[in-house]
């Protein structure tokens, strides 16, 4: 039996993100610089985007740079966003073959014009697409979305287009980048590192954990079954009891 056939079609995350981390150890473990661990981690991208797709997967969102990550040293930065500009460009036909529709979440306007040009220009041609959402976190980070979020509410309170007593969790919900997506089910991290790093802090609230020693340039497809293999043997109780969960 491989892993693929044992996934429960019925149980399938719709929503998986993943916070594709560990390409400068993948680099240095073979005398290389860190630019080329992100060059190998495109591969891991096109494999996950595509088992995703395949698998019935209707949401995947992968950290791809954070807001913190433009505090490195600038000769990576520039190279990142050149990957960033020559992998959507080669990407986007395959995108439309796959039927995959690109979004980005963000601080789009930090990004370098050419970036921007081109991500804006896949976005849009692929817009129709149904199959599957691939949502590239870029120069993100919770805390700025969220700190945006509250600004936006607190003007509109301001102009009088908002009642405080009427503000629910849902209101938040609307005024995050993520808005129009689901929360993940399945949040997973390479690398070894067991941490958020400023991802999805609020749509993360009831999302299950999976974590890997692989590096993500090693990442593979069989390694995104496996995740979802083992996220289909949690139990999701939902501050409930198991015994509630069980009778339901
Ligand atoms: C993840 O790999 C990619 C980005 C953050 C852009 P890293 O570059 O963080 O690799 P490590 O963690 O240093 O190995
Ligand atoms: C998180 O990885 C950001 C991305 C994967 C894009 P980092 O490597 O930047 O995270 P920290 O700094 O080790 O937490
Ligand atoms: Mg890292």
């Amino acid at each position: 039996m491989t892993l693929k056939s044992n996934i429960d079609e019925r149980k399938l995350p719709q929503h998986v993100a993943i916070i594709m981390d560990g390409n400068g150890r993948w680099a240095k473990d073979r005398g290389k610089f860190r630019i080329f661990g992100h060059q190998n981690g495109v591969k891991a991208v096109r494999e996950a985007t595509e088992a995703s797709a395949e698998l019935g997967i209707k949401y995947l969102t992968l950290y791809a740079f954070s807001t913190e990550n433009w505090n490195r040293p600038q000769l990576e930065v520039i190279a990142l966003m050149e990957l960033l500009v020559s992998t959507i460009r080669k990407e986007t036909a395959t995108l439309m073959k796959n039927n995959i529709r690109l979004m980005a979440i963000g601080n789009m306007q930090d990004l370098p014009a050419k970036c921007f040009k081109e991500l804006t220009a896949a976005i849009e041609e692929t817009k129709n697409n149904t199959r599957m959402t691939l949502v590239l976190a870029l120069s993100y980070s919770s805390k700025w979305d969220i700190t945006k979020a509250v600004k936006t509410i607190a003007q509109k309170v301001k102009d009088g287009l908002l009642e405080v007593e009427s503000i629910t969790h849902n209101t938040i919900d609307e005024h995050l980048s993520t808005k129009d997506i689901p929360s993940p089910e399945l949040m997973i991290r390479t690398s070894g590192e067991h941490r958020i790093s400023n991802f999805l802090l609020w749509e993360l609230a009831y999302s299950e954990f999976y974590f890997t020693d692989k590096l993500w340039p090693d990442f593979n497809r069989e390694d995104l079954y496996e995740a979802v293999l083992d996220y289909q043997q949690r139990e999701r109780r939902f501050g409930k009891t198991s015994e509630q969960i069980n009778n339901s």
